[in-house]
């Protein structure tokens, strides 16, 4: 159908793109504090990446991508996350050349083919971060603590931290192995892809969306129970950094993430108020994976925030309140004279920096207040023929109705200061 978009994707529209746009500047405020640059990557990739990034037994691998064969015959894929493409990006670009740590933040689309629902996209937006070269607990407990304070800044509370360790590829079989032995005893109880992935990689087991799945996972042995010496002294030593940040946090040692790079320590961020989606961002440890695309052994840790699902949980919350999109200024005119000096005067006041509209549609002085009253203007300027005459304007307050005559030549002067004593959030009438 040619007026429908397709299943999955949305569109922001205005009103919502301020949200938006109020999140991505706390994103880039937050990051220069934190000491991230920005790196933007191609939306598409070889798929050869993601196949040996990601992992071949994920659901992200098995079901969720758009691949597509280009012209060339080349495999290529719509990139389904950020951290594998800024691994390729860092190995590709020498940055293990650039002083350590390399400290890393993207912002974009990503997509998914899964099933949509609230919270759950086929086109997505992410946040995340990625730093490459340190392997101190210290920057785990940093890169949690940044991630938790981004969330309270963006206003949501009742967030839940669940953290734990997938261990390194010395303890990791000891923990694949007691899952298979959990789970071959409850085979019957799994899906069919579960019950291939039994052998393959039972850690996927755990995160199966089926809910027979998740129930037959209950009990099932947790990675904390597995570490080897090192991996649980380095989780200790997150867990005593967070506790001397005062970053609260539950102990979840079934929590394996849906991505197979991880290694050590892993977290996700939940909350109840995105509904089924209870994950707004997650992320840890993934050591191996630039030495898997070529680079030099680097140990990294980052994590990622879906947008949606942030903006979500701010509705559900309370936090996120939609702006109006009209700008705050509107020129009202009644005649044919009137209605050219605004035309200049427009453009005047845009010069001078203030956001400013006037009526294109010919419509009567009652019907352009009624519109500006609807816009959620919060300045409307009136010219009649009149006051064009007396070489001044009406400007009234839309917020309070009081009105005051001011000069053409000084009206520019007198909006930017009424404007700068009101707070932007205020700037359009309630
Ligand atoms: P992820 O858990 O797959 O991790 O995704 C991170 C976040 O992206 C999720 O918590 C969720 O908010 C959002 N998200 C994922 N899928 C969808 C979807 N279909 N619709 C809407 N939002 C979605 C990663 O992607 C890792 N790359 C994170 C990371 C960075 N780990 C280390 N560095």
């Amino acid at each position: 159908m040619l007026a429908a978009r397709p299943r999955g994707t949305g569109d922001i529209l205005p009103g919502e793109v301020e949200k938006w746009r109020r999140l991505e500047d706390l994103i880039r405020r937050i990051c220069r504090e934190y000491g991230y640059a920005e790196i933007r990557t191609p939306v598409f990739e070889h798929t050869e990446l993601f196949r040996r990034g990601v992992g071949e037994t994920t659901d992200i691998v098995e079901k969720e991508m758009y691949t597509f064969t280009d012209r060339g015959g080349r495999s290529i894929t719509l990139r389904p996350e950020g951290t594998a493409p800024v691994v390729r990006a860092y190995v590709e670009n020498g940055l293990y050349n650039r002083p350590q740590p390399v400290k890393l933040f993207y912002v974009g689309p990503m997509f998914r083919y899964d099933r949509p629902q609230a919270g759950r996209f086929r086109q997505f937006h992410q946040f995340g971060v990625e730093v490459f070269g340190s392997d101190a607990p210290a920057i785990d407990a940093e890169v949690i603590a940044m991630a938790v304070d981004f969330c309270a800044r963006a206003g949501l509370s009742d967030l839940e931290l669940h953290l734990n360790s997938l261990g390194c590829p010395e303890c990791r079989p000891v923990l694949r192995e007691k899952l298979a032995h959990f789970f071959r005893r409850r085979e019957a109880e799994l899906c069919p892809d579960c019950r291939e992935r039994l052998e393959r990689n039972p850690l996927r087991i755990l995160d199966c969306k089926e809910e027979r799945c998740r129930n037959a996972g209950k009990d099932a042995p947790t990675s904390l129970g597995c570490l080897c010496h090192k991996c649980a002294g380095h989780f200790q030593s997150v867990k005593r950094c967070l506790d001397r940040l005062q970053v609260s946090y539950l102990e979840n040692g079934r929590l394996v993430r849906g991505l197979d790079y991880y290694t050590g320590t892993a977290f996700e961020i939940m909350t109840r108020d995105t509904g089924a989606q209870s994950s707004i961002g997650g992320g840890g440890r993934y050591d191996g994976l630039v030495e898997a695309c070529g680079g030099p052994p680097t140990p990294r840790i980052g994590y990622a925030f879906g947008l949606e699902r942030l903006i979500l949980a701010g509705e559900k919350q309370g936090t996120a309140v939609p702006e109006s999109s009209a700008p705050p200024v509107f020129i009202a005119t009644a005649g044919e004279k009137a209605g050219e000096a605004a035309f200049e005067l427009l453009f005047k006041l845009r010069r001078a920096g203030l956001p400013a509209g006037m009526d294109y549609l010919g419509r009567s002085l009652k019907a352009q207040m009624k519109y500006a009253g609807k816009a959620g203007i919060r300045f409307v300027l009136i010219i009649g023929d009149d006051e064009l005459a007396r070489g001044l304007a009406v400007v009234r307050d839309m917020a309070s109705g009081g009105q005051e005559e001011v000069s053409l030549e000084e009206v520019a002067a007198y909006l930017a200061l009424c404007l700068e004593n009101i707070p932007a959030g205020e700037r359009q009438r309630p």
